[in-house]
């Protein structure tokens, strides 16, 4: 099982029968009609049943608690294996926010957690338990407890489109390794994803792009589609936070509305990934009108406490040009055009608490100096030599979900980013320092999707990777030989499922078949970049490169691979 159990397991050294046919239960029923699905998937399970207690003839609950917690089932034979008859899964105000406990007896087995998400995981473990011992259970404790409370991956809908199957085929992958946040990325440059009845052009115009070979691409996901897989993911303890990238990355809402940003002048949707120059113009009234009814609109469509604003990669040269914002920054007596996106996010923060949403932005939103605490911080990385605007922020305990790109961003190829690198050690800055556990409220996993065009794809570059982080964030275990024989059967499970994947010696090149990954898979990334009109694309990748083996391999071996790709 990944991530393993992290806390107490007791065995009373008895084994009890889960049974293949009619089980009775009490809790939620979308949970339990989840495990049974699992369930069905096992030989020998595929009539298993799951029916509510409520029906359960009386007399039948033949079990009480004991002073262990262990229960007795009365009336066997001697030497009979006793049978599970009922689960229960029910919250209980004393346990804590995150975790399970799990009591298996002679004939109930009982989860409780502090929170219903949280019985999801519980069932999870129960699942694989019954997997492992083919049917056959151990009595006993389980009491399993994360390190990190938030444990997730991001799912990039913008740059590539993936239908509701898809989202939903990678949180059941994902619920099943006990990953309970799916970071969902809906709006960027190459497209808005949100059915937008407020503002119609965002899905009419900015839903779609051209393609470099001259077709129409796109899409976006209705609210009917955002309910079904928001429920989808409640059932198995997921929550969904969406996100619409602000002030920057914007060109698909531009290109409906042009008159948000300062020009007015018109864009299309890109293709090309990129980071593009014009973003909103914050300085005009209207277009902070306008983000606030986006917000009104796309807010309750999301149950999650968490709205995602972005924040990341904001180029400020038109702001610098423009006159309204220049006029935004005199009359807020700002410090020049960082100090603007930090008023910028401030005002959404403040906008989003009125609604009842804690607001989350990328790091750069911290470089202007204090942002207000109600802001979670999701840390990616400083870009520029010897930056280090975050360290102060996290050691003054500012909440921070943790992301740092040489470790967790899947959707660099596994020659960049091993799997090793991402069963990380202790998460550290840019510049060295290492995060304070008590300001990291999560870790999350990226998934962008320039480069990932379809379910396969994407597949292939989560897994195994992403039950490193699993594994990371739940148990905190540093056996990575352990982890490796885990992931080997974990492997196994995804090929049952029809899920696409790396082998691990895929996912974790190393030393001369590591450069050798990288100088070939480079030479066609940068091929087809160019083929495709991104700009400077040699120089940008080759950095890229450099950066992501940086700390992997020595300066001269850097240069040696590079020096191999361009030539
Ligand atoms: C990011 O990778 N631009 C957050
Ligand atoms: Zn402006």
């Amino acid at each position: 099982m990944i991530p393993t159990v992290r806390g107490i397991e007791k065995r009373s050294g008895e084994k009890v029968r889960f049974p293949k046919n009619r089980i009775w239960f009490e809790g939620p029923a979308a949970m339990f009609a989840v495990f049974e699905e699992r369930l069905r998937k096992l030989p020998g399970y595929e009539k298993v049943r799951f029916v509510e207690a409520g029906e359960m003839e009386p007399g039948k609950r033949r079990s009480k608690k004991t002073e262990s917690g262990v229960q007795k089932a009365d009336g066997l034979q001697k030497g009979e294996i006793p049978e599970i008859l009922l689960i229960t899964a029910e919250i209980e105000s004393q346990e804590p926010e995150s975790g399970y406990r799990m009591v298996i007896g002679r004939d109930r087995i009982g989860i409780t957690a502090g929170k219903m998400s949280e019985l999801a995981h519980g069932l999870t473990t129960l699942f694989w338990r019954v997997c492992e011992m083919g049917g056959m259970l151990s009595c006993g404790q389980i009491e399993d407890r994360p390190v990190y409370a938030s444990r997730g991956y991001l799912l990039d809908g913008s740059r590539h489109f993936f239908d509701t199957e898809t989202v939903k085929s990678m949180i059941e992958q994902g619920a099943l390794r006990k990953l309970n946040r799916l970071h969902w990325h809906l709006s960027d440059d190459q497209g808005y994803r949100v059915e937008s009845r407020r503002f119609p052009k965002l899905n009419t115009v900015g839903s779609w792009r051209k393609e470099p070979d001259g077709t129409v691409y796109g899409g976006y996901y209705t609210w009917e589609q955002i309910r079904e897989i928001q429920d989808y993911a409640a059932a198995r303890g997921v929550e969904v936070i969406p996100e619409i990238d602000l002030p920057g990355h914007v060109s698909a809402m531009l290109a409906a509305y042009p008159e948000l940003s300062c020009s007015g002048e018109p864009v299309e949707p890109p293709a090309a990934p990129g980071i593009y120059n014009r973003i909103l113009c914050v300085g005009k009234d209207p277009v902070m009108n306008f983000v606030k009814e986006l917000l009104d609109e796309v807010c309750p469509l999301f149950d999650s406490p968490y709205f995602h604003i972005g924040g990341d990669e904001v180029p400020k040269g038109e702001w610098r040009k423009c006159p309204h914002c220049q006029e935004r920054i005199r009359r807020e007596y700002l410090d020049g055009e960082e100090a603007l996106q930090r008023w910028f996010t401030e005002e959404l923060l403040a906008y989003l608490e009125k609604k009842g949403k804690i607001g989350v932005c990328w790091n750069e939103t911290l470089k202007s100096g204090h942002l207000s605490e109600r802001a979670v911080v999701q840390y990616w990385d400083e870009e520029g030599k010897g930056e280090n605007y975050c360290e102060q922020a996290f050691e003054n305990g500012r909440k921070c979900i943790y992301s740092f790109t040489p470790y967790l961003y899947l959707d660099y190829i596994p020659a960049l980013t091993p799997l090793r690198r991402v069963f990380f050690d202790q998460p550290v800055l840019r510049g060295g320092r290492t995060v304070p556990t008590e300001s990291i409220a999560g870790c999350e996993a990226t998934l962008w999707a320039e480069q990932i065009e379809n379910k396969s794809r994407l597949e292939y570059m989560a897994f195994p990777r992403l039950f490193a982080v699993a594994q990371r964030a739940w148990s905190g275990r540093t056996d990575y030989t352990e982890f490796q024989k885990n992931c080997e059967e974990q492997l196994a499970w995804l090929d049952r499922d029809g899920i696409s994947h790396m082998t691990m010696e895929e996912a974790d090149p190393q030393g001369e078949a590591q450069k050798r990954a990288v100088v070939l898979q480079y030479r066609r990334i940068i091929k087809n970049a160019e083929r495709d009109g991104f700009a400077n694309a040699r120089d940008v990748l080759c950095g890229l490169v450099r950066s992501k083996l940086t700390g992997q391999f020595s300066r001269e071996e850097i240069d040696d691979v590079v020096r191999q790709i361009k030539a």
